[in-house]
């Protein structure tokens, strides 16, 4: 039987950007807590700015000049990461933490062949070489869907389609048999046939090597497809956390229950993504007192203006942090 344990717990993770002149403060992680089994699939949904490539970046310890964890701990398999020294986390992040990055362009190097690429997880953190590496190297391109493998190998990226280099990078980063894998809106920039491909290699890869996904989404589709559980993030914090059928037949959080409310059935691309919903996302910078969903939230009471509020637990694993939910 697959191993369920505990991979990866994050306790009261805190993540801030000061500002040039350092007089402005951006709390784009504000205490985040949630752990994920091994060979399970959470993910991350909420609109731009609400701080899920931040928590992302955060566990992989690859922050922006900027940013800094001030807070919270990150604990995979049994290890603090934020006790780890940079070395170390280089090491980790070649051999049992990987992530796709919201761009996949910036992953890969326009001057560099695929091959060079590939080769280079695999000489540094698997030891691998001459045939053995080649083979390796052929078989996750094979692992990934693409044709002609020899050939593919000795291209640069921009003689590559969008969809190609999308799986190129999913090769790169379970190249060296990941057991977490984060991926940040891994599909946005592809069309519908190579997303439900790029979807199905997503599931079959968690499915055979019992890996643990992270998926960063604005796209419910996407997220009723892979998803385990979901946390839905709102300046920085996870307003609603459940199971994924708990969440859409369930929502408590009337942010929540927005975001559902605006999935339109289909845009001219036939990408479920999020509408907009009324109102502004709040300046993470100048946060009101208070919930900071408030002035958008049509069931607001006078306490969410004063108080945030605490997480309640609805039912199993589900929580929400809003005042409604609270019976009085
Ligand atoms: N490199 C950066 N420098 C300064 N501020 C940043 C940087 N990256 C993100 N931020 C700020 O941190 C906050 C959280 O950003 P984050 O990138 O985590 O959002 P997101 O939920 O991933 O949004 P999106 O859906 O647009 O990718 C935002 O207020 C954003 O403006
Ligand atoms: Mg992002």
């Amino acid at each position: 039987m697959a191993d369920t344990g505990i991979l990866l717990q994050v306790k009261d993770l805190r993540t801030q950007i000061v500002g040039r002149g350092g007089n402005r403060i951006v709390k784009a992680v504000d205490g985040v807590s949630f752990d994920l089994r091994r060979g399970e699939t959470l993910g991350i949904i909420g609109e731009s700015g609400s701080g899920k490539s931040m928590t992302a970046l955060s566990i992989m310890r690859v922050l922006p000049e900027a940013a800094r964890i001030v807070g919270g701990e990150i604990w995979f398999n049994g290890e603090n990461l934020l006790t780890k020294s940079a070395a170390e986390m280089r090491r980790l992040r070649g051999e049992a933490l990987s992530m796709i990055l919201q761009d996949p362009m910036v992953s890969l190097d326009p001057l560099f062949t695929v091959g060079s690429q590939l080769a280079e997880p695999l000489r540094s953190h698997m030891g691998l070489s001459g045939s053995g590496l080649k083979e390796r190297m052929t078989g996750l391109l094979s692992a990934v869907s693409i044709p002609s493998p020899e050939l593919r190998l000795k291209q640069y990226p921009h003689q590559m389609s969008g969809g190609m280099l999308q799986r190129i990078v999913g090769a790169i980063a379970i190249s060296c048999d990941p057991q977490l894998l984060i991926a940040d809106e891994p599909t946005t920039a592809l069309d519908p046939t190579v997303q439900a491909q790029f979807l199905d290699l997503l599931e079959r890869l968690r499915d055979s090597k019992n890996l643990s996904l992270i998926v960063v989404t604005h796209d419910f589709g996407v997220a009723a497809r892979l998803c385990d559980r979901v946390m839905v993030m709102y300046a920085g914090r996870i307003v609603e956390m459940g199971p994924i059928r708990e969440i859409f037949d369930n929502p408590r959080h009337p942010y929540t229950k927005a975001l559902l409310a605006s999935i339109p059935d289909a845009t001219e691309r036939g990408v479920r993504r999020l509408k907009s919903i009324d109102g502004q996302p709040p300046d993470l910078g100048n946060l009101p007192p208070g919930c900071p969903f408030a002035p958008r939230c049509g069931s607001v009471m006078e306490r969410c203006r004063r108080e945030y509020p605490p997480e309640f637990a609805i039912a199993a694993g589900h929580v929400a942090s809003c005042w409604q939910v609270h019976a009085p």
